[in-house]
């Protein structure tokens, strides 16, 4: 793990003016005309904060397990409202196997959590000297180089609204429109679902700044969702569903505090 957050370490230092005050200035000039496009958006919900290597390290040991466990069980990683990729990055050194997807709203946040994710060398476990240096990953869609251990891909990383429809979608249906919340009259919103309630296992959301209006959605998308073992954690406040159940909540160091972690799993 220590070899996992040194690696973390180095990969944000090759990202230009990745520092939090940096982040967070260019997050706050982006704002504005993201709120003009996406109107059901508030500047509110796009602050920026982000995970400390440690924090979220623990917290996906104590949902995941080992790394070697990890291996026996498919898990598809969301991180909705991935800033710079940081959870996304954690997420694919602890855990190789690990599908991971992050969609990020701000175009220059997704930019550095691309340019991050090409700096990537995926370390299997248990690692295996040898077969860690030839697995660099090189970019968006490369592949990491295969190794008898190594199943895993690069880190998708997907500049979009959360809530955005998967591209190709066939026409909203009313029930759909429902069980996302959305208006089907209403152009603001979408009326598909998003296209990570069709495969995600594990949903990450940084959700301290998001109001009661965008956690009610995002919770109707978990309800949604395909798998029947959908695990979501949530930051400051509990997913509003009745289907779902907190496992444990804990506090939890972040950019912006201690912060109150909500594990759920799906009621059985
Ligand atoms: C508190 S930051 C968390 C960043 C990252 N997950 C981390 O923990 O390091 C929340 C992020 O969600 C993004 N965001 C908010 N609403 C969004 C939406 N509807 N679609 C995509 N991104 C969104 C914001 O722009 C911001 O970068």
């Amino acid at each position: 793990m220590l070899l996992h957050s040194i690696t973390f370490e180095k990969i944000y230092q090759t990202v230009p003016s990745s520092s939090l005050e940096a982040t967070i200035q260019l997050s706050n000039n982006e704002k504005k005309s993201a709120v003009q496009n996406s109107p059901h958006q508030t500047t509110a919900s796009l602050r920026y904060g982000e995970v400390q290597f440690w924090s979220f390290a623990a917290i996906l040991s104590r949902v995941i397990g080992s790394a070697a466990k990890s291996e026996s069980v498919v898990h598809r990683f969301y991180d909705l409202g991935s800033g710079i990729g940081r959870a996304c990055v954690v997420a694919k050194l602890c855990y190789p196997t690990l599908q991971v997807t992050g969609i990020e709203l701000l175009p220059g946040l997704h930019s550095m959590a691309v340019a991050a994710s090409t700096q990537i060398t995926v370390i299997p476990a248990p690692p295996a000297p040898a077969d860690a240096a030839s697995q660099k990953v090189t970019g968006d869609a490369a592949t990491a180089t295969a190794t008898a251990t190594a199943t895993a891909t690069a880190i998708r990383f997907i500049n979009a609204d959360f809530f955005a429809p998967p591209s190709h979608s066939p026409p909203s249906s009313a029930a759909a429109a429902a069980a996302t919340g959305a208006g089907a009259s209403d152009p603001s919103t979408h009326t598909e679902p998003p296209e990570w309630t069709r495969d995600a296992t594990l949903l990450f959301i940084a959700s301290t700044a998001f109001d009661s209006t965008l956690m009610n959605r995002i919770a109707r998308c978990c309800e949604l969702a395909s798998s029947p073992a959908l695990k979501v954690i949530t930051l400051s406040v509990a997913l509003p569903s009745s289907q779902f159940v907190v496992v444990w909540s804990d506090k939890y160091r972040m950019s912006w505090g201690n912060v109150t972690v909500f594990y759920h799993e799906r009621k059985k």
